[in-house]
């Protein structure tokens, strides 16, 4: 993982009102709850008395209480109350704490921060860009049991899509991999496909490719959108569960028409077309060898592999910049 960043983790509708969500990100078993103001909070799922899992628990006004002995833990995993001590007891129980993470939520989605809290961004990752509440969306989650960057990957390459998708996306035997230009701005990796029919011609190098209206974009560590056209959009937070299994919500967003009604029932209808061809990739990326990808890999790229490369480098960057600062 890339340390001192938000990843997007899970959406909010899973943590309820007086629900705890147990969940294991980023290799970490986690409690998700919302105080009484509905605020998201999130400590570590493992009791420090005795080693119950917090989410066993219940939620008591803002507090989490601990299943087994009835420890109570705010927001920031303080221990406020330990019954056996009794209400009169002035002891003090900062021993008890737990740990927990910056959590914040925007546009249905809770992010944690994976990193030194004083360092952590004011700014949540996500394509203010190019979603605007005027879309309808509609979401699904699916497994995958590939590191992240595997999955992450897998929707920056232009190179599989006549292959995985020969029956769907990527009818049409368009196999000739030309470029693909890739650009690096702003925070954002950039890339279109501009694969044809194989002729005879040669491949264009990426210098002769040009960024097409439809276009992938990847927000680093883990937010990816496919611009299909000005009213549709694929929208996909690959959620790191440890090193080897990762949980992709993919959303269809829609404004086709000026009826949100219709836009979110074909924002419905999108997202099983979505799962037909996240189905196909998965078969496939599942099966990757070595589970996570890396810069300085044994791997025989292709010409067509620039936008995985770009990927590969500004990772390794970010996490060796943490070192350093370190
Ligand atoms: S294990 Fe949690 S209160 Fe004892
Ligand atoms: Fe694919």
């Amino acid at each position: 993982m890339i340390p001192n960043q938000w990843y997007a983790i899970l959406p909010s509708k899973s943590v309820g009102k007086n629900e705890i969500a147990a969940v294991r990100r980023l290799n970490l078993d986690l409690a998700l709850f919302r105080n009484s103001s509905g605020e998201i909070c999130c400590v570590v799922d493992q009791c420090p008395h005795r080693g119950a899992a917090l989410s066993a628990g219940k939620i008591e006004g803002d507090y989490i209480r601990c299943p087994f002995h009835g420890l109570e833990f705010d927001k920031n995993g303080k221990c406020t109350f330990i019954p056996a001590n009794g209400k009169a007891s002035t002891a003090d129980i900062s021993r008890y704490n737990v740990r927990h993470y910056l959590v914040k939520e925007l546009n249905g989605i809770i992010y944690l921060w994976y990193g030194d809290a004083e360092k952590a961004a004011e700014k949540l990752p996500f394509f203010y860009d190019q979603i605007d509440e005027t879309y309808s969306y509609s979401e699904i989650e699916d497994h995958w049991n590939s590191h992240y960057s595997r999955c992450i990957e897998n929707q920056l390459d232009v190179v599989h899509v006549p292959i995985v998708h020969y029956n769907t996306i990527g009818r049409g035997n368009k196999t000739l991999v030309n470029g693909p230009k890739v650009l690096y701005e702003n925070g954002i990796l950039q890339t279109s496909a501009n694969n044809e029919t194989d002729n005879g011609q040669k491949p264009k190098p990426p210098s002769e490719c040009i960024i097409k209206d439809t276009n992938l974009n990847f927000i680093f560590p883990n937010i990816w959108l496919n611009h299909i056209s000005s009213k549709i959009k694929v929208l996909i937070y690959f959620a790191p569960v440890d090193d080897e299994n990762t949980i992709l919500y993919i959303r269809f967003y829609c404004k086709l028409t000026k009826i949100k009604i219709i836009n979110s029932l074909i924002a419905f209808t999108g997202k099983f077309a979505n799962k037909i061809i996240e189905r196909q990739d998965k078969r496939v990326v599942i099966t990757q060898k070595p589970k996570a990808s890396s810069f300085k890999s044994g791997e025989k790229l292709l010409m067509g592999d620039g936008p995985i490369i770009m990927y590969r480098k500004i990772r390794d960057e970010l996490k060796n910049h943490q070192d350093n600062q370190q």
